[in-house]
């Protein structure tokens, strides 16, 4: 088999990782892919966004599963398009993924089917916003309707900050026609955590609970990034949380997707909070999480080709995926000043001295210059490792960071925390 896998990140490095593991795979393309991907995979120099380019790539090179790793190509219709050409492809149709795409339509779909979630009023003027969050008097959280890149989700303590977002997103329009709308939201408290339900629209196998580390600093502190890092299993999702997450969340969600005639097929990320009153959606996303990924990857015993082509196929029914009874973690290393602005290039050193076996320094932002790895984004690397428990994945993942130099470079030296403190570890 041909696979091709979409995106440039350590979540895509982490997916062309096992998906390389496949007896069936005979040679995997990365578009565009980073300087890790070329080790496993060849690396085809065009955009997530180039839908048409990459569809008619496919078909000429006669590709027989693509895997779409960031969300804009699916909301963009990438899914249909590559069906159109009789190709498989792993993900949502544009329809589907507006889950992601419209936090309007999410917390609309939401409400109508009962979903637990915050709740929320949408507005299309700034003007009639402001004057809400004035009414109201309390902490929200200021949502633009549209994809802002993970930056679109203000939480506001005071009348004044969530004013100042209102005119960020809507007057000032520093999302562009994201924030046209813009739902403003309870807010709500307790520990998040993710959900992955890899789902045919109809029957569906859930991965391991994660949870990411959204701060840039140690104790949770400093500015929301992308995710420092990651952990799985999540151990505050117990199976009583579990067991509510499935039949209050996934699957009234794919219920509704399927009655709104947009089936959702490939991987829904549910974003929680576990609040006193039981889970709470904070988001869905389209797609698998980065740095959620990278831990999910080595949690999965099976054939991850097996498992994508059960979904593309719809026979998710008759195939269940084997999870590893392990542990995983991720440490991200990042550029100095992510997520404000950080330079490139600069070489990366230790990577060619081998961690041990299960550990995987997975690529973010990364490229090769001459004969050198630079650093290429503001996430560099992912290091990643597999333990019996989750200190001994920790240990191995921060001995290999620790390994690992480049000018500037930053990382969390306490992901895992909660769950440490949780377990008394
Ligand atoms: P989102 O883009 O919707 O995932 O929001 C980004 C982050 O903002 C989440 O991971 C939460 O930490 C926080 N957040 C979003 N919505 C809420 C809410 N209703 N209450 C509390 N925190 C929230
Ligand atoms: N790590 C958060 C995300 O992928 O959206």
């Amino acid at each position: 088999m041909y696979v091709l896998v979409i995106g440039s990140g350590g979540r895509e490095h982490a997916l062309i990782w096992k998906i390389r593991q496949s007896p069936k795979v005979t040679q995997i393309f990365a578009a565009p892919g980073n300087a890790g991907t070329a080790e496993l995979a060849e690396n085809v120099p065009i955009a997530p966004e180039q839908v048409e380019r990459l569809a008619d790539w496919a078909q000429e090179q006669s590709i027989n599963l693509t895997v779409v790793g960031p969300e804009v190509p699916l909301t963009l219709g990438i899914v249909e398009r590559f069906e159109e050409k009789g190709l498989t492809i792993f993900g949502p149709t544009s329809r589907a993924a507006r889950l992601e795409g419209s936090k309007v339509f999410a917390k609309e779909l939401m409400k109508k089917h009962g979903i637990p979630t915050a709740a929320f009023e949408v507005f299309a003027d700034p003007e009639a916003a402001k004057a809400y969050v004035r009414t109201i008097g309390r902490p929200c959280v200021v949502k633009a309707d549209g994809l802002a890149a993970g930056k679109g989700a203000v939480v506001c303590h005071s009348t004044g900050e969530a004013v100042e977002a209102i005119q960020l997103m809507m007057a000032d329009r520093a999302f562009g026609s994201a924030g046209e709308r813009v739902v403003i939201e309870e807010m709500m408290s307790g520990e998040e955590a993710s959900v992955f339900a890899v789902t045919d629209g109809r029957d569906y196998a859930e991965l391991p609970a994660v949870q990411d580390h959204k701060r840039a600093l140690d104790g949770d502190r400093g500015k929301n990034t992308g995710g420092m890092g990651a952990y799985a299993p999540a151990p505050v999702v117990t199976p009583d949380v579990m067991a509510q997450v499935r039949t209050l969340i996934i699957e009234p969600t794919l219920a509704a997707m399927e009655r709104e005639e947009a089936p959702y097929r490939g991987v829904l990320y549910c974003g929680l909070m576990l609040t006193t009153e039981g889970p709470k959606v904070v988001e869905f996303n389209c797609r698998f999480g980065d740095p959620e990924c990278q831990v999910l990857m080595p949690l999965i015993r099976s054939d991850l080709v097996d498992m994508l082509l059960a979904v593309c196929e719809r026979r998710l029914a008759s195939y269940r995926p084997d999870i590893e009874n392990r542990h995983a973690a991720c440490v991200v290393m990042a550029s100095g000043g992510y997520p404000d602005a950080y330079e490139k290039g600069k070489p990366i050193s230790g990577l060619d001295r081998p961690a041990d076996r299960s550990t995987v320094v997975f690529h973010s932002g990364t490229a090769r210059s001459g004969d050198r790895i630079v650093t290429a984004g503001g996430r560099v690397l992912a290091v990643t490792s597999a333990g019996t428990t989750l200190p001994e994945a920790l240990e191995r993942c921060y001995r290999a960071v620790r390994s690992i130099h480049f000018d500037g470079a930053h990382y969390r030296t306490d992901i895992g925390h909660r769950a440490l403190r949780r377990n008394n570890l």
